[in-house]
């Protein structure tokens, strides 16, 4: 869905016109443009020169619902302002822990029990890894290093856990903008051993993926060029570790797709959180896959599949939240954490803008709730929860209190105590 307030465009009139709201886009789109080449004088990972090409047009069917939605009163005006800004948030007290051996943009975590296993990701715009690390949260060190097979995805990688074995789906194939691949695999945590599953039918970067009721399930995510959003949905019965079918099948699919979100089962039911539709995307003709950016349109939505397979719209979140796939973690039995992540560009710079709070979501009562504040703004970052203890490790920061746009990638190993 294109929310045409994000584009600052539409919001005063009521029953725009489409070859005038193309024209104010396309305005729009060009003053952009020299906004981002002029602000980014220092462009650092990820923010890279933007070209012509980066303004997506929105479908005449997708205007005319958007249009239809304002009429119904269904999308409530949103203030830009208020979702770039920091949101009011109690003060935690945070306990700096071992750095992890390597930074990390964009890698992926799975926790069991006392381990986080924390895999490949960017160290550089220009390099990834293919390793995993781990760490220990009794004893509070990294350790026990070794690598992912050759043919595994460094970023965007859908991934989850039955408790044992770890389920790692697609993903994006080397550094900056590179393509995909349908590659999937999984890991015995405790002999170390990988193992292979049928191919996803086509690749995908950051889909929502969860087992759920013995299938894996992997919905969403980026199509084949980086940028387009998917909203396939597939799933194949596996039990430890291994595929049951030969094939993935189609499911219904997800009502918005798109990378970056958090994906959860509880009580039974499966919930896919926040995100965004639109990525960076390879310059055409790069021959490194320059990493150019696109439109992205952050959402804070929550769908849930229950049993009949239907799609349910849940109250969204606090603000739109992406890069949040492995920044979860469940705090109780019925209530889960959301660490960081980004929101809306900045309305002015046009930068993206990085998130410091904390959210909460209690299912049975589907609320939410903003419990505390980070260190420091951070997105992709990697979260566990372990005997009272909130840790999130790497991503990457903020430019400083007063700027939220990203800037270093880290290693940093951080906890707070959290009583929920
Ligand atoms: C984590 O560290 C503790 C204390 O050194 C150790 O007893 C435990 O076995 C470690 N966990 C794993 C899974 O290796």
């Amino acid at each position: 869905m294109v929310r045409i307030s994000s584009f600052g465009v539409g919001g005063k009139h009521k029953s725009t016109k489409f070859a005038l709201y193309c024209v104010g886009l396309f305005g729009l789109a060009l003053l952009v443009d020299l906004l981002w080449a002029s602000s980014n004088s220092s462009p650092s990972i990820y923010q890279s020169i933007v070209s012509q090409e980066n303004v997506v047009f929105p479908s005449f069917a997708q205007i005319k619902e958007e249009d239809k939605k304002k009429k119904d009163g269904i999308d409530k005006k949103r203030v830009l302002a208020d979702n770039f800004a920091d949101l009011d948030a109690p003060v935690l007290n945070w306990e700096k822990m071992a750095n992890a051996p390597v930074p990390r943009l964009d890698g992926a975590a799975i926790q069991i029990k006392d381990q986080l296993f924390v895999f490949a990701g960017y160290g550089t715009i220009d390099y990834v890894h293919s390793h995993v690390d781990i760490y220990n949260f009794t004893d509070n060190t990294w350790g026990g290093r070794f690598d992912m097979p050759k043919e595994m995805a460094h970023s965007h990688l859908g991934m989850v856990t039955d408790g044992r074995y770890i389920y790692i789906v697609t993903g994006q194939y080397g550094p900056q903008c590179r393509g995909p691949t349908a590659q999937t695999f999984t890991l015995d945590t405790v002999t170390k051993k990988w193992r292979d599953l049928p191919p996803l039918p086509v690749p995908r970067y950051a889909p929502a993926t969860q087992l759920w009721r013995g299938r894996l399930h992997v919905m969403g995510g980026s199509r084949e060029n980086r940028h387009t959003p998917g909203t396939e949905h597939w799933s194949i019965a596996v039990k430890d570790g291994k595929a049951l079918e030969k094939e993935w099948r189609s499911e219904i699919p997800i009502p918005r797709g798109g990378p970056h979100r958090a994906c959860i089962v509880y009580n039974d039911r499966l919930y896919v959180i926040g995100g965004q539709e639109g990525d960076f995307m390879a310059k055409p003709g790069s021959p490194i896959f320059k990493c150019s950016r696109r439109n992205e349109i952050v959402f804070g939505d929550v769908y849930m599949l229950d049993d009949d397979m239907k799609w349910t719209s849940l109250p969204p979140m606090p603000k739109p939240d992406s890069h949040i796939e492995f920044a979860w973690a469940f705090v109780n039995k019925n209530s889960v954490v959301i660490v960081g992540g980004t929101t809306e560009k900045h309305p002015e710079t046009k930068k993206m803008t990085l998130i410091g709070e904390i959210f909460h979501f209690e299912f049975d009562t589907q609320k939410w709730s903003v419990i505390g504040k980070l260190p420091y703004r951070v997105k992709t970052t990697l979260v566990g929860f372990w005997k009272g203890w909130l840790y999130f490790t790497s991503g990457q920061r903020d430019k400083g209190p007063e700027d939220p746009s990203p800037r270093k990638v880290l290693g940093e190993t951080w906890r707070t105590k959290l009583e929920l």
